[in-house]
């Protein structure tokens, strides 16, 4: 089966009434979506993906009526959530409805509710007529896509159809906040910072796994991020690389060693922005080392350091 590309969000929705899987653009990374309560396209994405089961499924709502439909209650704190920043890169893990299969929360009564801020994402949630769940569209354990001939190398004859969009704004991908746990919990960092979600609910603080403890996020556990690239993390100026020699750099600062492959970003955002491209990109050109430069982790640096320390585990 050939993968089905196309730029129309309606076309697009078509496959997903009929019960098929398809990857389409955000603004944080391309997700791959079925009809959450048709239990049969759910059980496709896993599949598709080769997603271990246990890794619950973000569900995604081009209406704030729709989140009705998946969580049977908003209690306070994510009603103030909602109202500053939905639509947005943040999911809120919510109780769910009955009517929510449990394949789509891996056997949790909780489920990841998110409204994208993304004019095409928009379009072709609401032509679907239904909350869509979506993890992201890479083949489980490599970089998300952000630009849709990275899901295509990934996926290409495994789905039914990909909604060829821009590039994804932010890269990295939503802030998840789990709105059932006190104190608040923000289960993984993203482009809604931790200072952001502070400003509205004081208490939220940042999930930290203990050891002995079973994780909160079963993403959490599971290799991600990595290019086939061995990952090194730089301080900044603290040049330890042995030779730049197939080995490539991605930072802020032009290193004073040669490297094959170089990305200079000017800001953190575009750090954010390029990152997962420039991984895959890397691995097309056969590089074997990556160096990373780190960044303060403040606002989205928290979220890129996070990732660039998922990738440079082994
Ligand atoms: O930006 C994004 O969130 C993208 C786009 C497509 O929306 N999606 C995405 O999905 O990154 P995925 O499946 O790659 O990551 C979902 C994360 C995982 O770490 C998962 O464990 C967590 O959210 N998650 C989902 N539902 C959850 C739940 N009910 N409780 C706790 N964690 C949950
Ligand atoms: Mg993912």
């Amino acid at each position: 089966m050939e993968t089905f590309l196309t730029k129309s969000p309606n076309e697009a929705a078509e496959f997903i009434k009929k019960g098929g899987v398809v990857a389409f653009p955000t603004e944080t990374v391309y997700g791959l979506g079925a009809n959450v309560f048709d239990e049969k396209a759910v059980a496709k994405i896993f599949e598709a993906k080769m997603r271990p089961a246990d890794n619950p499924l973000i569900a995604h709502v081009g209406s704030l009526e729709q989140i009705k439909l998946l969580a049977s209650e908003i209690n306070e704190t994510a009603q103030k959530f909602i109202e500053a920043f939905f639509p947005s890169p943040l999911t809120l893990v919510l109780p769910k409805t009955k009517e929510v299969p449990l394949i789509a929360t891996a056997n949790l009564e909780t489920i990841g509710v998110r409204m994208p801020n993304h004019k095409l994402a928009q379009e072709f949630l609401k032509a679907c007529k239904t909350p869509v769940v979506a993890p992201s569209a890479n083949l489980s354990g490599k970089p998300s896509p952000t630009i849709w001939q990275a899901v295509y190398e990934d996926l290409n004859g495994r789905i039914d159809c990909i909604l060829q969009g821009e590039q994804t704004i932010v890269g990295l991908e939503s802030t998840v906040v789990d709105c059932t746990s006190a104190p608040l919990l923000v289960l993984r960092t993203g482009a809604i910072t931790l200072e952001q979600l502070q400003m509205i609910v004081p208490e939220t603080q940042l999930y930290q796994v203990k050891e002995n403890e079973s994780v909160k996020s079963p993403g959490l556990k599971h290799r991600h991020y990595s290019p086939r690239a061995r990952v090194y993390l730089l301080e900044s100026g603290k040049w330890k690389a042995e030779s730049g020699k197939n080995a490539a750099f991605i930072g802020l600062n032009r290193p004073s060693i040669e490297f094959d492959l170089v990305k200079i970003c000017s800001s953190i955002e575009e750090y954010a922005h390029e990152v997962f491209a420039f991984f895959r990109e890397c691995d097309a050109q056969k590089i074997k080392t990556i160096y990373c430069e780190t960044v303060e982790e403040k606002g989205i640096g928290l979220a890129l350091m996070d990732r660039l320390r998922r990738a440079s585990e082994t």
